[in-house]
């Protein structure tokens, strides 16, 4: 018997943090030419563009998403284009209608044309009402304009598989690690600056204080997170299928320059909090993850010193191959 094609996939924001490993990922199981990356920015020499197809596309411009389907055959869209925390606070019309209207745009294009999607939430869902442990089902009242932005993305979500009957899926991201694209304007990005300072200056200012502590996660534990979700058989999926809670590592930004200090000897980091961490102080210190762990199996791999670790090898690497 032959096997089935692979399907055709379509990535949107593909060059930002996550897209970046992500599509990567998709290709080496379906095959470059399986795996349509899309971004509304070119970025010369990206690894995305070189090894595989990649179109510009605003996702706000429905008729070009749509043209990009029809041509291709497309059968599942991973959606990562969107606008950041701290980013979307600083325009928060344009965070608003991007991650609100950039998914319409494709959930409608998905019940129009039957395809999956996978799109992303994020702890910013939670506001300080929160435990500080979160659960995956308890009152979501965000105070950032970024974080209504993914409350009301889990709600179309949802109702686009209630109502329509579209696959769609997604996982609340804590703050994500990684050291082959930067961070995309998000709150937790000082916990991948720190990385960078810590290999090329051996100093860091961090724009939270010491004690802040955040739910992370190293990216190859997300885009594990990611495709065992999307595998997962849909019996399995239950009603938090639009953002379920999915727990890395939960450390301070003191643990986390204590671990780097054993491997960066008198790494200095000094501390001159900005507006964000009001945003982080909004945000719970860990999540539960029990739902995603009984429904699909979810178990994270890396801890904090098995993170920074990779971190600093791989930076230190990069580093050196590049003087
Ligand atoms: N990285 C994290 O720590 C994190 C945590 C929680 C949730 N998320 C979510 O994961 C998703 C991807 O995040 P990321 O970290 O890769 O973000 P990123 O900012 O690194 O990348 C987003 C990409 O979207 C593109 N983009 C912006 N506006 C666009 C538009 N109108 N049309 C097409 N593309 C557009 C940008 O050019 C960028 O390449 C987002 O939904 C984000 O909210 C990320």
């Amino acid at each position: 018997m032959s096997e089935a094609p692979p399907p055709t996939v379509l990535v949107t924001g593909a060059l930002g943090q996550i897209g970046t490993e992500l599509v990567s990922a998709l290709r080496d199981r379906y095959g470059n030419d399986s795996v349509i990356a899309s971004d509304i920015r070119e970025i010369d020499g990206h690894p995305i563009i070189k090894n595989g197809t990649f179109l510009t596309a605003d996702v706000l411009d429905k008729e070009a998403l749509e043209i990009i389907i029809d041509e291709n055959n497309v059968d599942i869209i991973y959606h990562l284009a969107a606008i950041l925390s701290a980013t979307g606070e600083k325009n928060p019309e344009l965070c608003e209608r991007v991650n609100v209207g950039g998914l319409a745009n494709v959930l409608e294009l998905a019940r129009e044309h039957g395809l999956r999607v996978f799109s992303p939430s994020s702890i910013a869902v939670f506001g300080p009402d929160c435990p500080n442990h979160a659960p995956q089902l308890t009152p979501l009242n965000p105070t950032t304009t970024y974080g209504e932005t993914k409350v009301s993305g889990e709600v179309m979500a949802r109702y686009y598989w209630e109502v329509h009957g579209v696959d769609v899926r997604g996982l609340r991201y804590p703050g994500l690690i990684s050291w082959k694209a930067p961070a995309g304007g998000g709150t937790t990005d000082y916990a991948v600056e720190i990385f960078h300072h810590a290999v090329k200056t051996g100093k860091y200012s961090c724009f939270v204080g010491p004690d802040t502590r955040l739910p992370m996660m190293y990216m190859d534990d997300a885009i594990r997170a990611t495709l065992e979700l999307m595998d997962a058989p849909v019996d399995s999926i239950s009603e938090s299928r639009a953002g379920y809670n999915i727990s890395g590592c939960s450390f301070s930004v003191t643990e986390l320059v204590a671990e780097i200090s054993k491997s960066i000897d008198q790494f200095e980091c000094t501390y001159s909090p900005d507006i964000r961490q009001e945003y982080a102080d909004s945000w719970p210190d860990s999540v539960d993850d029990s739902e995603a762990r009984n429904d699909w199996g979810w178990n994270a791999e890396f801890e904090l010193e098995q993170l920074v670790s990779e971190m600093l090898t791989n930076l230190t690497r990069t580093r050196e191959v590049e003087e």
